[in-house]
C-alpha cells in the first residue's frame, strides 16, 4: 500500500518504522522540513506533499488541535482515507477535552466532510507500537477501528493486520466517544498507575 503519514513526532516515527516494516511505500509530510528530511532518511520514505493524494491511507499524526490545520494543508482529494489517532486530551494528560456527545474523530469529520474518517490506533502508546504488536507471551495487541465507511474500514483494517495487530471492528465513528476515553485510562495506567507503556487495552473474547 502508499501510505501517507502526518507528522514526525513519539507516534510519526513509531508508524513510520512499523509501516516500512511491513514493507509498505512510505511518504511523509510535516510544518518542519528539517524534521521531515531527517524522517525520511531515516525510514526510507519520500516527503512529497503531492504524493499525499494518491495514498491509500494517511495517517494523522498530530495532536488533535493541530489536526484540522494539518489536513487541510495536505490537501487530500475527496474520498482520501485518513485515520485520526488523537486523543484530545487536557494539558496535564489526565483528562479529555470532549466528549459523551461527540469526540474528536466526529468533530474531525465534520470539519472535513470530503474525507473518510477512521478512528484506529488511539489506545496503543508510540513505544508499545515501535516495539510491535506482539508481546513475548505471544499476546498480539489489538487495534480497535471506527469509521462510517466500510471501503475504508477495510484498507485501514488491511493496513493493521500488515502490521501484526488484532484489529476489532469497533463499529461506526461515533464510537470513537467510547475509544478516546479508553485511550485516557490507558494513559492513566501507563504513567499516573505506573504500569508503563508497553500495556494496551484489549477485549477478552471466547472462542
Ligand atoms: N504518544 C503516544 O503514545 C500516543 C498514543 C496514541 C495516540 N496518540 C495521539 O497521537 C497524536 C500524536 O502524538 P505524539 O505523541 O506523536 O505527539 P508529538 O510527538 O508531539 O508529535 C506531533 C507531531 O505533529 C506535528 N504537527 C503539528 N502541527 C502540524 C501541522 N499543522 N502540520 C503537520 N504536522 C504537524 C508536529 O510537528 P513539529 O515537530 O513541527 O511540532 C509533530 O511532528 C496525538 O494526537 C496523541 O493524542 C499518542
Amino acid at each position: 500500500m502508499n501510505i501517507t503519514v502526518i507528522g514526525t513526532g513519539n507516534m510519526g516515527a513509531s508508524f513510520a518504522q512499523q509501516i516500512s516494516a511491513a514493507g509498505h511505500r512510505l511518504n511523509i509530510l510535516g510544518r518542519d522540513s528539517d524534521k521531515v528530511r531527517a524522517a525520511a532518511e531515516r525510514f526510507g520514505a519520500t516527503a512529497e506533499t503531492s504524493l499525499a493524494a494518491s495514498s491509500d491511507v494517511v495517517i494523522l499524526a498530530t495532536g488533535y488541535a493541530d489536526a484540522v490545520p494539518a489536513l487541510r494543508a495536505a490537501a487530500l482529494p475527496e474520498g482520501a482515507v485518513v485515520v485520526d489517532i488523537t486523543n484530545p486530551l487536557t494539558p496535564d494528560y489526565m483528562g479529555l477535552t470532549l466528549g459523551h456527545s461527540t469526540s474528536a474523530a466526529e468533530q474531525i469529520a465534520s470539519a472535513l466532510p470530503r474525507l473518510r474518517v477512521v478512528k484506529a490506533f488511539n489506545t496503543v502508546f508510540a513505544q508499545r507500537l515501535a516495539a510491535g504488536a506482539r508481546l513475548p507471551d505471544g499476546t498480539v495487541v489489538p487495534v480497535f477501528v471506527a469509521t462510517d465507511d466500510a471501503q475504508a474500514k477495510q484498507r485501514v483494517t488491511e493496513l493493521a493486520a500488515s502490521m501484526g495487530f488484532d484489529v476489532i471492528d469497533a463499529g461506526p465513528l461515533r464510537n470513537a466517544r467510547y475509544l478516546e476515553p479508553l485511550a485516557g485510562l490507558n494513559i492513566y495506567l501507563g504513567y499516573a498507575g505506573g504500569l508503563g507503556t508497553s500495556i494496551a487495552p484489549t477485549w477478552l473474547r471466547q472462542g
